[in-house]
């Protein structure tokens, strides 16, 4: 890479990002190219947003016809695109709300003040408490970092917001004993834990979390940022477990590369954000929501299949190989526990052509759902050439 990038970027960028060798200009689909031409296979999509991957013609084409007719108005005004959005997202889940933010965070947040304020209005002061998962991941304001089951990311921010404790992932004892020592309004969980380390969780613990939430009117949120809008081989995750949240939260693949999130509300809670106790200037924003409804509608069967397979595909594929310990995931959201130094395979797959990603000390691979399967072959092969060298 020229050096100038990366002394201009170090010096006038927070340095909060350890940022891999290669400054992508230009893409098409799941293939990239750098400022010097190289040519990448892409295998990590934004980290879970390039869902059809970069530049996709229909979403731009989405994007396009909006940016012509209207950027941006106030959410004091109604406008076509986040109506009709709602509407489809509450069809295709069964919701029957929706709130428009702008990311993962904020669609957490918004979980999190409509969780406290269900159980506010209904019980009174007090019953306050969220229950998430350890190992969890839910963004960095200060809420949902305190909702993060990961004491690191409690280090240096503090005095965090009270009332988040965390119990064992897949344990349902664990779960249990915090609902009965806390006052609690939820329980929030990944189903498949992304930066923690690609782990699904698993669907005997998630039904009898649900279940006993919903026998103790305790709310169920599950944070479908990262594994949302069919990236498990399901419109969302939870759809795999058969249970029912209270809430769902989606970003980054909904948006289609531009920030764009939604909260929704089950029959539960649909009444519970009331006029001014929420808000936002930007959330629903006319480009944003007409790119993700073009998203939404191609989010079909044949979709969600080839995602399977192709989920499939990759795991028996790396399996093979002899410096992989294991391969974690589900659908095209792949978590690889290495016998081999991590940043060694990632820098040689960056020198090799193709981008990955990395979770919690595996190697992660979050591929566009769409990638054609021949480049698909290519990138695997060169990561497998790269694990067993
Ligand atoms: C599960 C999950 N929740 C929340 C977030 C935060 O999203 P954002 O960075 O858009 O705020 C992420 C981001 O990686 C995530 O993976």
């Amino acid at each position: 890479m020229p050096q100038d990038f990366e002394a201009l970027d170090k010096e006038y960028i927070v340095n909060v990002y350890s940022r891999l060798d290669a400054v992508i200009d230009h893409g098409k689909g799941s293939v990239l190219y750098d400022v010097n031409g190289k040519e990448y296979i892409d295998l990590s999509a934004g980290i879970a947003v390039n869902i059809f991957g970069v530049c996709d013609d229909q979403w731009k084409n989405a994007v396009i016809a909006q940016l012509n007719t209207l950027s941006h108005i106030s959410n004091v005004f109604y406008t076509e695109p986040q109506i009709l959005l709602a509407k489809k997202l509450c069809e295709k889940t069964g919701m029957k709300k929706v709130f428009f933010s702008n990311s993962g965070a904020e669609t957490n947040e918004c979980a999190i003040k409509t969780a406290r304020k269900y159980s506010h209005d209904k019980y009174g002061d007090g019953r306050y408490t969220i229950i998430t998962l350890k190992n969890s991941f839910h963004g960095r304001t200060l809420a949902t970092l305190a909702a993060c089951g990961q004491d690191e990311l409690h280090e240096d921010f503090g005095p965090f917001p009270q009332g988040f404790v965390y119990a064992d992932p897949d344990d349902f004892d664990s779960v249990k004993k915090l609902a009965e020592e806390n006052n609690v309004c939820a329980i929030m969980m990944e189903m498949v834990q992304g930066e923690g380390g690609v782990h699904p969780l698993d669907k005997e613990f998630v039904s009898q979390v649900a279940d006993y939430a919903h026998a103790h009117d305790i709310l169920i949120i599950v944070d479908e940022v990262q594994t949302g809008n069919g990236r498990t081989g399901a419109l969302y995750a939870y759809m795999n477990y058969g249970i029912q949240p209270d809430i769902v939260t989606t970003a980054k693949a909904i948006g289609g590369g531009l920030p764009f999130a939604a909260t929704m509300f089950a029959d539960s809670c649909q009444h519970t954000l009331t006029s001014h106790s929420h808000g936002s200037t930007f959330g629903g924003n006319p480009i944003c929501a007409a790119g993700a409804i073009s998203i939404i509608d191609r989010i079909d069967e044949t979709l969600l299949k080839d995602v399977r397979e192709k989920g499939a595909y990759i795991k028996q594929e790396l399996e093979s190989c002899k410096n992989v310990e294991s391969v974690s995931g589900m659908g095209l959201m792949i978590g690889v526990t290495l016998k081999k130094d991590l940043a060694t395979v990632v820098n040689g797959c960056i020198d090799a052509g193709v981008l990955v990603l990395t979770a919690n000390g595996l190697l992660r691979l979050l591929p566009p759902l769409n990638i054609p399967w021949d480049v698909l072959k290519k990138g695997i092969a060169v990561i497998k050439d790269v694990i067993d060298a």
